[in-house]
């Protein structure tokens, strides 16, 4: 009897150890299931634009995305997580903050003809340790009327533009790229001097933003300036009456060269993406970074931020393709031009730029 009872209870309790790793083995399944249809996004991208990106990619292809924003830091953030980073793929602007990942160890190189195809070679990683999804030049803003065909970098800095240039603060990203792709151009002294010239031509602080050169050319305080392409999409196609697009319809775009003949081009950054080092679901990465430079979603890269497209023979924003058009890009590697940023970035502090 004793014997029978214990029996049973071990029974019992061998019964329910098998339900207990059954249901284990269960969810085990289901959340294995749960991830192979997933990929987790670190972004500094405004989420307004990414997500109905991402959101096509999840409608195509199954995979659920999970978006992080994250506004700084983002190098520290993986880094800090280390092996146990959800991070699959890690998105940024500018050309330098996805360069300072790859650098800072967070990345891995992956290969796919796909990518290989539709991007050209100098807007990515040689190793495939990084893609461009989408280009922004920095052109010239001018007053409408100003009879200018063609402008150089270099102009910036003529004295017959004394008191008519505005821009936003050498420090921005967006200025230290271009004044770093200068001295890969022209070298540091003539870029030194070159930042002199065109401080003693600012009509106002180098501040505010991009968006502020439209707006004070329109106000009359300066005839010129420097900005992203993809604010003269928004700004032209907002709606009639409101500021943006009285600010949009003072200026012309006017996309500059370098004196460099060997350049020929205009200045161009970047946003792109990496896949991370320790991405639990490097496959799914993959794929979405192929959907990302597919013929739908470079489309909609265009249309809905005014960006120019990195595949070629997708189509431009017809307010971009009227006002700017397809650029001629700076041949310059990208990681030539983020080689120089921090001695771009000593320069302007240097002739007291922002000051
Ligand atoms: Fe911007």
């Amino acid at each position: 009897m004793a014997l029978t009872t214990t029996l049973g209870l071990d029974m019992k309790h061998r019964f329910s150890f098998a339900l207990t790793v059954a249901a284990l083995a269960a969810t085990a399944a289901v959340s294995a299931q749960a991830a192979a249809d997933e990929v987790t996004v670190y972004t500094t991208r405004e989420p307004a634009l990414i997500q109905p990106l991402l959101a096509a990619f999840t409608a195509q292809s199954k995979i659920k995305v999970n978006t992080v924003f994250v506004k700084d830091g983002l190098l520290e953030r993986v880094k800090a997580e280390g092996e146990r980073s959800p991070a699959d793929v890690l998105m940024t602007v500018d050309a330098g903050n996805l360069l300072d990942l790859v650098e800072g160890g967070v990345t891995q190189p992956v290969k796919s003809a796909v990518l290989e195809s539709a991007i050209p070679a100098n807007l990515r990683g040689a190793d495939g340790s990084w893609y461009t999804l989408s280009m922004r030049a920095r052109v010239l803003y001018a007053e409408k009327n100003l009879p200018l065909k063609s402008f150089r970098y270099e102009d910036l800095a003529d004295p017959k533009w004394k008191g008519k240039v505005c821009i936003r603060a050498g420090q921005h990203p967006y200025n230290t790229a271009l004044v770093a792709a200068m001295i890969a151009h022209d070298g540091e002294a003539k870029t030194e001097q070159w930042l002199r010239g065109v401080k003693n031509n600012l009509a106002r602080k180098a501040t505010g933003g991009d968006r502020d050169v439209a707006r004070d050319i329109l106000g009359g305080i300066c005839d010129i300036g420097l900005a992203n392409t993809y604010y003269v999409g928004h700004m032209k196609a907002s709606k009639e009456g409101t500021d943006a697009r009285k600010w949009g319809d003072a200026i012309k775009v006017i996309k500059p060269t370098f004196a460099n003949e060997k350049s020929g081009g205009t200045h161009v950054n970047i946003s792109g993406a990496s896949v991370a080092k320790n991405a639990p679901q490097r496959a799914n990465a993959v794929k979405l970074l192929e959907f990302l430079v597919s013929e739908p979603a470079q489309n909609m890269y265009a249309q809905a931020n005014y960006e120019h497209p990195v595949r070629k023979g997708v189509a431009l924003d017809p307010v971009v393709a009227q006002s700017i058009g397809e650029l001629k890009i700076d041949p310059l590697p990208l990681t030539e031009i983020a080689k120089h940023r921090k001695q771009a970035s000593a320069l302007v502090d240097k002739v007291g730029f922002d000051r």
